[in-house]
């Protein structure tokens, strides 16, 4: 073990002032700055040939262990009502988490270009953030919401049962073996597909879960012109073993790269 590695883990056991957190962060994304800068410029294309190798997603117990099977209790205390496990939006300084949740979630239904009346399938659904959002906005829509995780489809149905909803359905299923059997006029996906290892095959998939004019919105945080996997093999990458095992930082056009199954219309 090097000796980052042996500092990271000494200080996981040890309660740290946010100070010296925050320190330690910025030491080790100065080092994935670095690292990134000096890796030869044919990366991109590697990390496509790489991903072409790959099951559709790996670690996928890691991922589980890490936060989706953490006890749904465990997320009311650190996340909005609405349990949103992505991104919010805050139009103003005074924006408060709830009504950020509300922000982003009314975004992603704009952009998405959602009706009254769609089937939707929404991959990757948290704790129902959007999916409970749909459903009670769009009472005409049926909507599927699908995870790896019991404790989250647990989750959705006591909520939507609480909330009167009949128009939502909750499937437990791996990426990996999930196959929808059927065809949707949306496919959503928040913050999941930074998750999937290998693209291609899940979004060959999703073209065949869509009607003929169908559309797919996927949300993703990413790196501006950089691609990579965090490193389960770097004893010193801590976001590898202790949050993210099994994910990826997506190059923000890596959805272009996939021209024969979609055609990107719209990034925001
Ligand atoms: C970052 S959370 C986002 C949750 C939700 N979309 C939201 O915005 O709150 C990622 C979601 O993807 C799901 N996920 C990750 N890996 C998966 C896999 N291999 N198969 C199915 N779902 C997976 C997780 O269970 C979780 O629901």
């Amino acid at each position: 073990m090097n000796m980052l590695a042996f500092a990271i883990n000494a200080v996981e056991r040890a309660p740290l002032s946010d100070s010296m957190t925050l320190a330690g962060i910025d030491y080790l994304c100065r080092r994935t700055r670095r690292r990134l800068a000096t890796t030869p410029t044919d990366v991109e294309r590697v990390f496509m040939e790489d991903m072409q190798r790959l099951p559709v997603a790996v670690h996928a117990d890691a991922a589980n262990d890490q936060h989706y099977e953490v006890p749904a209790e465990f997320f009311k205390l650190v996340l909005g009502q609405r349990r949103k496990y992505s991104c919010c939006l805050y139009p103003e300084a005074t924006t408060s988490l709830d009504e950020a949740e509300i922000a982003a979630l009314a975004e992603t239904v704009e952009n998405a270009g959602i009706e009254n009346g769609m089937d939707i399938l929404e991959l990757g659904c948290g704790w129902g953030s959007l999916s409970l959002y749909l459903a009670q906005r769009f009472p005409g829509s049926s909507i599927t919401s699908v995870s790896n995780s019991i404790s989250q489809r647990v989750h959705i149905e006591a909520a939507a049962e609480a909330m009167g909803l009949r128009n939502l359905t909750v499937v437990t299923a791996d990426m990996n073996h999930f196959s929808a059997g059927r065809r949707y006029d949306r496919v959503l996906s928040v913050e999941m597909f930074e998750h999937m290892s290998n693209w291609e095959a899940l979004l060959g998939r999703i073209r065949g879960w869509l009607e003929p004019d169908g559309r797919l919105f996927i949300h993703i945080f990413t790196h501006k012109d950089r691609s990579y996997r965090f490193d389960h093999e770097d004893p010193a990458d801590w976001i590898a073993h202790h949050f993210f095992t099994g994910g990826i930082m997506p190059a923000r056009d890596l959805p272009h790269r996939f021209p024969d199954l979609f055609h990107v219309e719209q990034e925001w």
